[in-house]
């Protein structure tokens, strides 16, 4: 199981010190979740924040977009090169061509679904994408509990993902601790996001070793 713990939950007065710590302690991508206060009732960070975050990081950004205008934040975060930029289909009225867009400026295009979002309207886009992240809790804040809906929707993604591109990788976001993580993973799951749960311990370590299921 990779582990990327998600920077909402951390201390922004030293995101630095932060950001050094969770690489070191081993996490194999950095989440960075960015909020537009319109597709999610909540605002996060900009380029601004996340160039000196890219900058501290010792692995690659995983960056989540929860916006509504995804081509205008595609163009600003494609400059810091993250290995994963997804965007929510919700949000978006052409996947296939932003899909491309992503994959043209060298970055790793994925697609995220909302807990109501079916994998099956995803089933003609799987070929074209890297990974698909899955919400297990509802997108904007982090700290909320964890929808189990979300295993039964993985196995079934799983299925389609076989079928259409074995390589496309399932990453789940929300909720996610050392409770669920062996369920997460006998599910199909490849990523797990964690933020609360890695950054509200006392050893970011030990916490990032628990999920390596
Ligand atoms: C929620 C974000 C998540 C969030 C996860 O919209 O996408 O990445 O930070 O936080 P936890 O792990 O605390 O649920
Ligand atoms: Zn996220």
């Amino acid at each position: 199981m990779l582990v990327a713990p998600s920077i909402l939950s951390a201390d922004f007065g030293n995101l630095e010190r932060d950001i050094k710590a969770i690489c070191d302690a081993g996490c194999d991508l950095v989440h960075v979740d960015v909020m537009d206060g319109h597709f999610v009732p909540n605002l996060t960070i900009g380029p601004v924040v996340v160039e000196p975050v890219a900058k501290a990081a010792t692995k690659p950004l995983d960056i989540h977009l929860m916006v509504e205008n995804n081509n205008f934040f595609v163009d600003l975060f494609a400059p810091l090169k993250p290995k994963y930029l997804s965007f929510h289909l919700e949000s978006e009225k052409h996947p296939h061509r932003l899909i491309q867009k992503i994959r043209g400026l060298g970055i790793s295009p994925a697609i995220v679904l909302n807990p109501h979002t079916k994998v099956e309207d995803i089933e003609y886009l799987l070929q074209d994408l890297d990974m698909v992240l899955l919400m297990s809790v509802n997108p904007g804040f982090g700290g909320q509990k964890f929808i189990p809906t979300i295993l039964e929707k993985t196995k079934k993604l799983k299925e389609l993902i076989n079928k259409r591109n074995p390589n496309c990788l399932i990453e789940v976001d929300g909720g996610v601790s050392n409770k669920n993580i062996q369920e997460l993973k006998d599910a199909g799951v490849d990523i797990v996001v964690a933020g609360s749960y890695v950054f509200g311990s006392s050893d970011y370590k030990e916490a990032i070793d628990s999920l390596r299921v």
